[in-house]
């Protein structure tokens, strides 16, 4: 992880000096990397712990693009805090944030292409037009206020699974795993994704300090699973209420809390969390078949903690 922090860093050198000022900002204020974390330990898995430059560069080529998303995703969601400070459109206005993600984006698809890396490009670019047309359906859904069970798991899929599934089948095309092998590590990490995305839905619910904004969903009109499965185990007198809150009464704090303890008191925490531990269980099942090794232990690990994190 410290080799690849400096390969990482290199990648994103601009010759605009507001950029380097910008981008040392954001190294400073890393995250979990979660996902080059997946990317290697998927690539050691399959291949008895060998990986080479294109797995580093597979890792990089993921973290610039999830920094891009996030760049951007504040900005969509008007959201001033990321990782326990400011986030950049708070900082620089969203002007520029908006430059700095298309900047972060297009520096992770160059990556790529200077290296001829043009399947693990293919990998990336259908996860980057999933990002986007799920984080769209999102928006739709927020404004016709009409979103179902089904539609949920279709945007937090395309939203935030895809890319996690991008960096285990990278991580597994790196070493140059068969087509089966990428499909099936895609699937392990599109199902991780979708566990990791509820819980992130779940500490919305909750005022655990995790470095940004918790309870803006309702206030951003977003409805999320537990919400959804109160809406649909609730009689019709409060689902009124409810759709009522989120439509017209979104930033009013107070309403929105009696939202939350609504939902909590409806059962909607658990039933949410006994969702996200179905995928766990069905992301372990998949490592199930892998021959015990270092680096499976520690996936099994990585995908328990998406589950249990604190932040
Ligand atoms: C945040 O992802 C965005 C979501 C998909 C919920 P992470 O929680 O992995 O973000 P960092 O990189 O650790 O800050
Ligand atoms: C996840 O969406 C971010 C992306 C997939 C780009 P959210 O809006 O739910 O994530 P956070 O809570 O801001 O990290
Ligand atoms: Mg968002
Ligand atoms: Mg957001």
């Amino acid at each position: 992880m410290e080799l690849f922090e400096s390969k990482f860093k290199e990648a994103m050198i601009s010759k605009v000096p507001l950029l380097n000022r910008i981008t040392h900002y954001i190294v400073r204020r890393k995250g979990k990397q979660m996902r080059p974390m997946f990317v290697f330990l998927v690539a050691k898995m399959v291949s008895d712990g060998d990986f080479n430059e294109r797995t580093y560069r597979g890792a990089s080529i993921i973290e610039l693009i999830h920094t891009a998303t996030l760049v951007h995703d504040d900005v969509v969601d008007d959201s001033n805090r990321r990782r326990g400070f400011f986030s950049l459109n708070a900082l620089w206005k969203n002007k520029i944030a908006v430059l700095v993600g298309d900047f972060l984006l297009s520096k992770g698809l160059l990556l790529s292409i200077d290296n001829d890396d043009f399947d693990i490009l293919k990998l990336i670019s259908i996860a980057v037009r999933e990002m986007s047309e799920g984080e769209l359906l999102q928006i739709e859904k927020a404004r016709k206020l009409d979103i179902t069970e089904d539609i949920y798991f279709d945007i937090i899929r395309q939203k935030t699974a895809t890319l996690i599934a991008a960096c285990c089948g990278i991580g597994a095309a790196s070493v140059g795993s068969d087509d089966r092998e990428i499909e099936k590590m895609r699937i392990f990490g599109e199902l991780i994704g979708i566990a990791f995305q509820i819980k992130d839905d779940l500490f919305d619910y909750s005022e655990e300090k995790i470095g940004k904004p918790t309870g803006i969903d309702i206030k951003e009109k977003k409805m999320t699973l537990p919400l959804i499965y109160t809406l649909n185990n609730c009689d019709p007198k409060e689902k009124k209420w409810l759709i009522n809150s989120v439509k017209n009464h979104n930033r009013n704090p107070k309403r929105v809390k009696e939202v939350i303890a609504f939902v909590k008191e409806k059962g909607g925490i658990e039933y949410t969390t006994t969702k996200m531990q179905d995928y766990q269980r069905d992301a372990l099942k998949i490592l199930e078949s892998y021959k015990d090794s270092e680096y499976k232990d520690s996936l099994v690990k990585m995908v328990n903690y998406v589950i249990e994190r604190k932040i």
